[in-house]
């Protein structure tokens, strides 16, 4: 039996969707999920949606749904970089801290194994590791790509980034496709597992060393992503190491981990508690900062949207601030103001409006931003630098702190510092318009045109869209139209006509 898009019964399974198993379809979707509930709802749609919500967790029902629902698409070594990150910055820590026992690591949304067999063959690969240095477990909820990843077998497309002497060392030609070496294979298991479900066996406490989930959670509702996270959070072995795929960051879902970045790529690590000691491991790359964590703003429930619209929240905050009894012209610092002045480079004005903020306010994230970016532009470079560092000790995730650390490097001469910082800035807020920029007109300084072009087209889109508190904040004065005629005359200088 069809249905239409626009009924209720297709809205009721979007709800169900999102709660059993995750999935996030918006409005664009709801032609795809209508056909998907006429297949599986039959004549009694009503009846198999009520099934559907009271279903047990791990239900035959969620399982069959989730071949139709999900994207399944990868490859092996996908994302290069992360894979080399993990053969030789997270293993040999965590390897450490098991004092010799396997690793074990967790690929969670594992799809056909390509994942944890190329995380099993770079183990085996790595300089000073070897078979028995891994233990991977690999879940996913589409009982179909179990079934394929069980089997072993790959087209010549799923090894397209593998080179020829590892295909040989790791595979065997079988007809059409690919079939992949025995030991590797069985030092992998796959279970159907869901992840948006609790599961006291699959996340018991300090269970993985490295867990993979890579481009599953962008799939999620920002509800079932965060409580994920929290998930994989409490099943980690302290000093652990997340990888998510590289378009993915945990900005908004969770503050319990160090930002890492190596190998041109970035991951997390798990923050130790303050009841757990040390790891024996140190020899993780450096995280921004080793200060001890406080909470981003823990009681406020938008606080995913605070740190996400940094530059908004002084709007908020502004006309939070309460006037005190007695003098209220002293007592209600205008920070709409304090930002007015920012842009007409009044800075010492705008720093003497922060600094009449009673200390709960100048204590705000987005306030001691607001702070950074007066001082680096009135010059007073290692104070700023200060504030950012603190900022980064409280959330690493903050990309307004990234940018502004970046800026002061750029003006202290130091162009590679600069560069990391502003790269963090965009991984972490990839609309970050200005971070953009700067990255495309330090790359072309150093000559790296190509990557130079790239950003700076890319610098031009975002900026005609960059939120406009945003441009007041970072945009060092200028206004949009000065921005994009800097941009266009940066592409120009590249030869590219924008
Ligand atoms: C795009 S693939 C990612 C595969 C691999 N991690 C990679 O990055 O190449 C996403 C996988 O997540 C799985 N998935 C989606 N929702 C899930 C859930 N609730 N529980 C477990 N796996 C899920 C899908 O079945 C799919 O195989």
């Amino acid at each position: 039996m069809n249905i239409e898009p626009s009924s209720p019964l297709v809205a009721q399974f979007r709800d169900l969707i999102a709660d059993r198993l995750g999935l996030q379809f918006d409005e664009t979707k709801l032609g795809n999920l209508a056909r998907v509930l006429s297949r599986h709802g039959g004549k009694d749609m009503p009846a198999y949606l009520a099934m559907l919500a009271a279903e047990p967790e791990r239900s035959e029902v969620l399982h069959r749904l989730a071949v139709d629902l999900t994207v399944t698409e990868t490859y092996f070594y996908r994302n290069f970089e992360q894979i080399q990150a993990f053969a030789e910055v997270a293993m040999p820590a965590c390897l450490l801290a098991r004092g010799g026992l396997p690793v074990r690591v967790l690929s969670a949304g594992c799809a056909s194994g390509e994942e944890p067999y190329t995380l099993a063959i770079a183990a085996r690969e790595a300089a000073g590791l070897g078979p028995g240095s891994v233990w991977i477990r690999a879940i996913d909820a589409n009982p179909a790509m179990l079934a394929k990843a069980g089997s072993a077998r790959y087209s010549a497309w799923s090894l397209r980034e593998v080179n020829p002497a590892m295909r040989e060392r790791w595979f065997a030609r079988d007809g059409e496709l690919y079939a992949l070496n025995d030991g590797v294979r069985r030092s992998v298991r796959f279970e159907q597992r869901n992840l948006a479900q609790e599961d006291a066996e699959l996340w018991a406490p300090d269970s993985y060393d490295i867990v993979f989930c890579r481009n599953v959670l962008m799939y999620f509702s920002p509800e079932q992503a965060q409580a994920a996270v929290a998930r994989i959070v409490g099943a980690m072995a302290p000093g652990g190491y997340l990888f998510l795929g590289h378009a993915e960051t945990l900005r908004g879902l969770s503050n319990d981990f160090h930002l890492c970045h190596t190998h041109a790529t970035f991951y997390y690590r798990r923050k130790l508690q303050a009841d757990e000691p040390a790891p024996a491991m140190q020899a993780g790359p450096p995280a921004w900062t080793e200060e001890p964590f406080r909470p981003l703003l823990p009681n406020d429930p938008a606080w995913v949207d605070a740190i996400a619209r940094a530059a908004q929240r002084i709007d908020t905050l502004a006309v939070k601030v309460p006037q005190a009894a007695g003098d209220p012209a002293e007592a209600q610092p205008d920070l709409h103001h304090a930002l007015s002045c920012l842009h007409k480079e009044q800075f010492e004005q705008s720093l003497a409006l922060i600094e009449k903020l009673p200390q709960q306010y100048a204590d705000d994230p987005d306030v001691l931003l607001l702070k950074a970016v007066s001082l680096s532009q009135s010059g007073a470079l290692s104070a700023a630098g200060h504030i950012c560092h603190a900022l980064l000790a409280r959330d690493e995730l903050n990309a307004g702190a990234h940018y502004v650390l970046a800026l002061c490097h750029e003006e202290d001469g130091d162009n590679s510092a600069a560069l990391a910082h502003y790269r963090s800035a965009v991984y972490l807020d990839s609309s970050f318009a200005l971070a953009r920029l700067h990255i495309g007109v330090l790359e072309r300084r150093m000559a790296e045109l190509e990557a130079a072009r790239r950003d700076l087209a890319q610098a031009l889109i975002l900026l005609q869209h960059e939120e406009p508190s945003r441009l007041l904040l970072f945009g060092g004065g200028f206004p949009r139209s000065a921005l994009i005629d800097l941009c266009r005359a940066e592409l120009a200088a590249l030869g590219v006509s924008p």
